[in-house]
């Protein structure tokens, strides 16, 4: 992805960028997925643990990779992200405070909580809030810290923790958490003695940050379990670790593939990491091929509409719940939506609707009921998933979508017009001087 200002200024005019798709074109061909998004924030994070250089390999180059690069080098480490190359020299890391309006911007931002702690034993990190997907609180984080032995206060906006010394200790995360899980891990490698989390989330991402901390010395067990050990050290040093490809980059163009009756071969993929949805494929009729670095969907004729509960890992995604729903836009028969991880991740049904589909919110429910095609129209990316949608829609609609609010899906998706052009896709990013619709949402 170029570097890009989304909303400019220029003569007086606000310049904003669209994505403008004309639909209705079979995906076919082979794509490469990137790096992990969610797994770069997370590791790039915990390599600066270190008082020392690490290279990570695979880093997408993304907007909310970009934040943190930006967040983490305003409290002194030095970064350089080149062809998916990140070098970081955690060494000059000094400042205890993460900036406000670099945080804001994005939730995983929070991971610097855990970090700073764990490195400097004080934190000061702006409550990354709620955002459009839901309120998504931190209590777990903090409860966490707390447990840890940290002094925790909430004050003007921030979040202070304090520690003379991190304790070990045994930690049960309420509810299934990515972030609590992997910001406790991050502060507990550094603590004393052993710290086990109990309720520990599962997913890769977790996996993944473990790994690395393990190359970078820590002791970790566990990961990828719901129950997983640290033993703290005095001390980590820099590594090199090649991060997992992004899973939801691989489902959002394999949900693509389908939508459009395509034939797609997505490179650079684990299968396991998106059991889930591939079964929901084959439920769904598609042709589904596993192989150890790839997986191949086919739509051959029509999908049958299936129904879909979001679940923690190994469950099905819910990052994927808006590009599925926009692919049950056009299966035959009804499908149920059950959202059971945030509550409000359904921003996304408005704008279906403007493209005609036939879906509405029961409780913690989408219900769709299929309809043969969906038409163009201009549309907003609310968050990032959400963008997912819209474009999974418009790639399959009759006619042409303008989607704005592109900034969302640049957080997450690296390339993705030339990515889609070269699936076939008709698809272009043009820069006009309406005002901007949106502005870019924590996520
Ligand atoms: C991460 C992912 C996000 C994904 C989500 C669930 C990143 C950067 N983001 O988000 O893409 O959708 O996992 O797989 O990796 N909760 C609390 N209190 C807390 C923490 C969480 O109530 O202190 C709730 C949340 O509101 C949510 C649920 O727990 O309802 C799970 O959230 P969590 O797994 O923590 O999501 P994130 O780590 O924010």
């Amino acid at each position: 992805m170029k570097k890009r200002a989304m909303h400019r200024r220029v003569d007086g005019e606000t310049k904003v960028e669209k994505l403008v798709i004309t639909g209705g074109r079979p995906l076919r061909g082979s794509v490469r997925v990137s790096g992990g998004k969610n797994s770069s924030l997370a590791t790039i994070t915990a390599a600066c643990l270190a008082r020392d250089v690490s290279v990570l390999e695979n880093v997408p180059h993304c907007r909310d990779v970009l934040v943190l690069k930006e967040i983490l080098e305003t409290l002194g480490a030095r970064i350089e992200l080149k062809h998916g190359r990140m070098k970081i020299d955690a060494r000059p890391l000094y400042a205890t405070s993460a900036p406000y309006d670099l945080c804001r911007r994005m939730r995983a931002s929070f991971y610097t909580a855990g970090l700073l702690l764990g490195r400097m034993r004080r934190a000061e990190v702006p409550l990354p809030g709620g955002c459009v997907i839901g309120a998504r609180p931190v209590d777990f984080h903090l409860r966490g810290f707390a447990a840890l032995g940290a002094d925790v206060t909430t004050e003007h906006g921030f979040v202070r923790a304090e520690a003379k010394r991190l304790v070990g200790t045994n930690f049960f995360v309420p509810r299934s958490s990515v972030g609590t899980t992997i910001n406790l891990m991050i502060a507990a490698s550094l603590a004393e003695g052993t710290t086990v989390l109990e309720n520990a989330a599962r997913e890769p991402e977790v996996v993944d940050t473990a790994v690395l901390l393990n190359l970078m010395g820590a002791h970790i067990k566990g990961a990828g379990t719901d129950a997983i050990s640290i033993d703290g050290v005095e001390e980590l040093h820099g590594a090199s670790y090649t991060i997992i490809p992004d899973r939801l980059e691989a489902g959002s163009y394999l949900i693509a593939a389908v939508a459009t009756g395509g034939d797609v071969l997505v490179e650079h993929t684990i299968p396991e990491h998106i059991g889930a949805l591939l079964t929901k494929f084959e439920e769904s009729g598609a042709a589904v091929e596993r192989d150890p670095d790839g997986v191949r969907v086919r739509a051959a004729g029509s999908l049958k509409a299936v129904d879909v509960d979001t679940a923690p890992y190994p469950g099905f995604a819910t990052d994927l719940h808006p590009p599925f729903a926009a692919l049950m836009s056009v299966a035959e028969g009804r499908s149920v939506i059950r959202e059971t991880v945030f509550e409000s991740r359904f921003g996304y049904v408005d704008e279906l609707k403007r493209m005609s589909a036939d879906i509405r919110v029961e409780g913690d429910a989408a219900v769709i009921n299929g309809i043969p095609k969906l038409t163009g129209a201009p549309v907003e990316a609310l968050d990032l998933r959400a963008g997912a949608a819209v474009v999974v829609a418009a790639l399959a609609a009759q006619g042409t979508s303008e989607i704005t609010a592109v900034e969302n899906i640049d957080r997450g998706y690296e390339d993705l017009e030339t990515k889609l052009t070269a699936l076939g896709a008709d698809v272009k990013r043009v820069e006009t001087t309406e005002p901007p619709q949106a502005q870019q949402r924590a996520g």
